[in-house]
C-alpha cells in the first residue's frame, strides 16, 4: 500500500467506514452542497491525525471552524507573539479538502491570556492591543478564511439587554464608561445605555480593513429567539446596517441543553435579521442529552435529538437568509458537552464515540 498518497488513504478509510457506520447517502456534505448550503463542524487541531476523526469531518462537512484555536490565549499566549501553529493545521486541512473556513473569534470575555486580564492597561493602550490583534489574525488569513465571528457573547443574560461587563467595556475597556452618554436606547431605558455597543462596531471595522473580502459575524449565545437579549442585538446590527458599519451576519450559537427548542420564536427570530440583509448562520449547535456513568443516552432522547436537529435545520433551510448550520465539533468523543457537565449531560452531537452515526444524523 505504500503507493497510496495520504488522500487516496482517506477516500479508502471513507468507504469502509461508510460501510458499516450507519452513514446514508448522500452525505451530509453532498445534501448540502445540492441545497446551496454549508453545512460545519467545529474542530480540534490534535484530532486531525486521527484517521476517524480526518475521514468523517472532510466526508460530511464542507465548513470548518476552529474550536479553541483562534482564541487569545493560545493565538496570541504573549504579547508580542502571535502562534498561528494549531489554526494552521485546521485551516491547511480545509484547504486541501475544499472547505470554508469561518473564524472564531476575534473578541471574547474567555479563554484570554493572563498577560491581558492582568495587565492593568489603559482604554488607549487596550485599544491600540485589540486593533492590532484582529488586523494581525484576520491578516494572517486574509483571503482563506471567508467569515469570522468578530465578537461573541458580549450581551448579558443577567441584564437583558445591556453589555456584559467585560475586559473590552468596562477594565478598563474601550467602550463608552457608565455615565458617559446622556442618551437613552429605546431598548433598556438606561441612560448610559446610548451605544453602548461602540467598542463592537470598531472591531467590526479593523476587521473589514484587514480584510474587505471577508464575512465579518456577531456571534451570541441565547439570542436564538425573540428575547431581550436577541431584541438589544437587533437594535444594534440594524444601527450598523444603517450607519454603514460592516456586518454581514448573525451567529446564532443553538447550544440546546433540557430538549426543548422554542421553534416558533426561533423562527421568526431568524426572518427578522434576514430582513435587516444579513446572513444568519447556526454556529454551535449541539443538543445535549442526560446520560448514564457511561456516557450513554437512552434511545427515546436520541429520537427526541433528532427531532430537534431536524426541526432547526428545517427552520434554517426554509429562509434564503440562513446560509449555514454548523455543529460544536461532530462526535461525541469530543465534546465540550461532556468535558464541561461531570458528565451528567454529554451525547450532544450527530456522531457517537465509534463514529457511528446517531438518529440526529
Ligand atoms: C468552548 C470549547 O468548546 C471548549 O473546548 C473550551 O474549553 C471552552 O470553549 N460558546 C463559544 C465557544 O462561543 O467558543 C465555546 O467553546 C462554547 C460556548
Amino acid at each position: 500500500m505504500k503507493w497510496r498518497t495520504p488522500i487516496f488513504a482517506l477516500a479508502a478509510a471513507a468507504l469502509s467506514l461508510a460501510s458499516d457506520t450507519g452513514v446514508q447517502e448522500p452525505s451530509l456534505r453532498e445534501a448540502a452542497r445540492n441545497s446551496g448550503m454549508l453545512i460545519g463542524a467545529a474542530a480540534r487541531s490534535a484530532q486531525l491525525s486521527e484517521p476517524a476523526y480526518a475521514s468523517t469531518l472532510a466526508r460530511e462537512f464542507n465548513m470548518v471552524e476552529p474550536e479553541d484555536a483562534l482564541k487569545w490565549e493560545i493565538v496570541h499566549p504573549e504579547p508580542q507573539r502571535f502562534d498561528f501553529s494549531q489554526s494552521d493545521q485546521i485551516v491547511d486541512f480545509a484547504t486541501r479538502h475544499g472547505m470554508k473556513i469561518r473564524g472564531h473569534t476575534l473578541v471574547w470575555h474567555r479563554q484570554n491570556p493572563k498577560w491581558l486580564t492582568e495587565g492593568k492597561f489603559t482604554s488607549t493602550e487596550l485599544a491600540d492591543i485589540l486593533e492590532k490583534h484582529i488586523k494581525a489574525v484576520v491578516g494572517h488569513y486574509r483571503g482563506r478564511v471567508f467569515a469570522w465571528d468578530v465578537v461573541n457573547e458580549a450581551f448579558d443574560e443577567l441584564h437583558p439587554g445591556e453589555l456584559r461587563s467585560t475586559l473590552w467595556r468596562d477594565q478598563p475597556g474601550i467602550g463608552p464608561s457608565p455615565g458617559a452618554a446622556t442618551e437613552a436606547l429605546p431598548v433598556s431605558g438606561r441612560p448610559y445605555e446610548y451605544r453602548p455597543y461602540q467598542y463592537i462596531e470598531r472591531c467590526f471595522r479593523w476587521a473589514h480593513e484587514a480584510d474587505p473580502q471577508a464575512l465579518l459575524f456577531y456571534n451570541e449565545a441565547e439570542a436564538e429567539t425573540v428575547n431581550p437579549k436577541s431584541d438589544a442585538i437587533y437594535a444594534m446590527v440594524r444601527d450598523f446596517r444603517q450607519r454603514g458599519v460592516p456586518i454581514d451576519g448573525i451567529g446564532f450559537q443553538m447550544h440546546i441543553a433540557n430538549l426543548h427548542a422554542d421553534i416558533v420564536s426561533i423562527d421568526t427570530n431568524i426572518a427578522r435579521f434576514a430582513a435587516l440583509g444579513v446572513q444568519v448562520h447556526i454556529t454551535e449547535m449541539d443538543v445535549a442529552l442526560p446520560v448514564d456513568s457511561n456516557g450513554n443516552a437512552s434511545p427515546e432522547d436520541l429520537q427526541l435529538q433528532a427531532s430537534l436537529y431536524r426541526e432547526i435545520t428545517r427552520t434554517c433551510l426554509s429562509h434564503p437568509g440562513c446560509t449555514a448550520i454548523q455543529t460544536w465539533g461532530f462526535t461525541d468523543k469530543y465534546s465540550w458537552i461532556g468535558s464541561h457537565s461531570k458528565h451528567t449531560q454529554g451525547a450532544a452531537l450527530l456522531f457517537d464515540r465509534s463514529y457511528h452515526a446517531k438518529p440526529a444524523y
